[in-house]
């Protein structure tokens, strides 16, 4: 997919390279940032998840994946997820950011631009993504964003050995 740079206040929002795997290991090996994710993220994160991962990326051409560069460095992720058949008009968002960076307005920022950007290049009419009970800060994300919480999914989740409520956020087209 080729994508279009994405400038925030304090980051940029670029394609992933290669050259990206050390600082992803650097900034993904983190539990807080794996236990509010589904477990194909993993914890600890090596370099072999990083080149997997990436190598997938760059071959995806359905997927808008994006890295959260913040001074020079590949500091967290963010991406829209095409899904298909009937649902095709529908994208899954995801995301995380390096704690060293958390409570800054990065990420709040970053979903903005990337929702207003896919609403008007791509064909997604329906953004969504479901937060675990236990994400207080993606829901705060997703509220200031003017996403609404639409259902909770009741233990739809195992997370270290817990069910979790799930909760949906969505977003649609004006
Ligand atoms: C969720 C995450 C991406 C937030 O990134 P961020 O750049 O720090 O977020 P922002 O600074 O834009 O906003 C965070 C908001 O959550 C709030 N918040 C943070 N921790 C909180 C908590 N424990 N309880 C309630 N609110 C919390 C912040 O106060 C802020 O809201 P405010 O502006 O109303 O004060 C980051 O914490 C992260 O990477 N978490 C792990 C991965 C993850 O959860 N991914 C999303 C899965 S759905």
């Amino acid at each position: 997919m080729d994508l279009k740079e994405l400038k925030g206040s304090c980051f940029v929002l670029r394609p992933w390279v290669t050259e990206d795997a050390e600082n992803l290991v650097k900034h993904a090996s983190n539990l807080k940032i794996a236990r509010n994710l589904r477990d194909g993220f993993p914890y600890p994160y090596t370099m072999s998840d990083a080149t997997s991962w990436i190598e997938m990326i760059l071959s995806n051409r359905k997927d808008v994946v994006y890295a959260i560069e913040v001074n020079g460095e590949a500091c967290g992720g963010i991406g829209l997820h095409a899904m298909q058949d009937v649902y095709r008009f529908n994208a899954e968002i995801g995301f995380w950011l390096s704690e060293r960076h958390w409570g800054k307005g990065i990420v709040t920022e970053a979903v903005g631009l990337l929702v207003n950007h896919a609403f008007q290049k791509y064909q997604w009419i329906r953004i969504y993504a479901g937060v675990f009970s236990t994400n207080k800060a993606s829901m705060r994300v997703f509220e200031k964003n003017g996403f609404i919480q639409e259902a909770i999914h009741r233990k739809a989740v195992k997370k270290e050995g817990v069910f979790l409520d799930e909760y949906i956020y969505s977003k649609l087209k004006e």
